[in-house]
C-alpha cells in the first residue's frame, strides 16, 4: 500500500488500486461516497482521514481527529496535550477476550499515569453499547468507580479504516469488517513510537505494552538501547552510535564489552541509567 501523506485530499482516487486496499475499506470509502463520489460525506471523510488512509510507520506524526467516547467528543490532540498516549482498539463490546484487554488496561491504570501516559480505547461499536458495557469490565477486574479511560465509537468505521485497523476475517452480525487488535504508542511530539497489530483470536499483553513504555522513554532520553526481555532496571545496551571515546563521559557507572568471535566491540552494556 502507498503513502497518501503527501497528496492532497482533492488527489486521491477511490477507485486505484492503490486506494482500494480491502473489501472492507472499499465498503466503507462506497459508503462514504454514496453520492457519486462527490458528496459532502465523502469530502469529509477524505478531509479528516485523507491525509492517513494507511497503517502510521513508526517516526510518523500521528494524524489528529475527532470522535465521539464515552466522555464526550474529542479532539485527539487536544484530549492528548503534552502526553505520552496510547490508542488501541478491540473488535468489539461484549466478548470475553476483549473485556479481559480492556479490564487489565484498567487495572494497570496507576502504571500507566506513572509514566505519564494517557489511554484509550476504540472499537465500532455505539458509545451506548461502551457504556452498558462498562459495568462487566468493572465487575471482572474488581475495580469500583468510573471507567479510568475514554473508549471512542467508530460507528462509520472511518478512524479503523484510516489507521488500518480492520480486521477482513471478522465481521459484525451486518457483514461490516470489526476492528482488530491495535495498539499505537504517540510520544509527546505526535510521533509513533511502536504499533502492535493483534488478531480478535488473540489478546494482548499489557505487562508487556508497559515493558515497551519502560523502554521507550527510557531510549527517548538515554543514549542506550534495551536487551531482549529487557526490563525497568535491568543493565543497557549503549546505543551503537556512541563512540568508544565518549563512553566514560557518558555512562560513569560503567561500560562492559562482551568479547565475541567477530572481534567487533559493538556489544557493549551499562547499568540502566
Ligand atoms: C473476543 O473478544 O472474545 C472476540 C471478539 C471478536 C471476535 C471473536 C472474539
Amino acid at each position: 500500500m502507498g503513502s497518501f501523506a503527501s497528496r492532497s485530499c482533492a488527489e486521491i482516487n477511490v477507485t486505484t488500486p492503490e486506494v482500494k486496499v480491502t473489501e472492507n475499506f472499499s465498503r466503507v470509502v462506497s459508503h462514504s461516497a454514496q453520492n457519486g463520489g462527490k458528496g459532502s460525506s465523502q469530502r469529509k471523510f477524505f478531509k479528516q482521514y485523507g491525509p492517513f488512509l494507511r497503517m502510521p510507520n513508526i517516526g510518523d506524526i500521528f494524524p489528529n481527529f475527532r470522535a465521539m467516547t464515552t466522555e464526550g467528543e474529542i479532539d485527539f490532540y487536544d484530549w492528548l496535550g503534552n502526553s505520552w498516549g496510547i490508542l488501541f482498539s478491540h473488535p468489539g463490546d461484549f466478548t470475553p477476550v476483549c473485556t479481559s484487554e480492556l479490564g487489565r488496561a484498567a487495572q494497570l491504570m496507576p502504571e500507566f499515569r506513572k509514566r505519564g501516559i494517557k489511554i484509550i480505547g476504540l472499537s465500532c461499536s455505539s458509545v451506548r453499547d461502551h457504556e452498558a458495557w462498562i459495568p462487566d469490565i468493572l465487575t471482572y477486574t474488581g475495580l469500583q468507580g468510573p471507567m479510568p479511560f475514554p473508549i471512542i465509537s467508530d460507528e462509520k468505521r472511518e478512524l479503523a479504516v484510516g489507521l488500518g485497523m480492520l480486521d477482513p476475517e471478522f465481521k459484525d452480525d451486518k457483514g461490516m469488517p470489526m476492528t482488530c487488535r491495535a495498539l499505537f504508542v504517540i510520544g509527546p511530539d505526535k510521533k509513533m513510537k511502536m504499533s502492535i497489530l493483534y488478531p480478535a483470536l488473540s489478546g494482548r499483553n499489557f505487562s508487556e505494552i508497559l515493558r515497551v513504555v519502560d523502554s521507550l522513554q527510557l531510549t527517548d532520553l538515554k543514549k542506550v538501547s534495551t536487551p531482549v526481555d529487557w526490563k525497568y532496571g535491568e543493565d543497557c545496551m549503549i546505543d551503537v552510535s556512541v563512540p568508544r571515546a565518549y563512553e566514560d563521559q557518558l555512562f560513569p557507572q560503567g561500560v562492559t564489552v562482551k568479547t565475541l568471535p567477530s572481534g567487533k566491540d559493538y556489544f557493549r552494556t551499562t547499568p540502566m541509567p
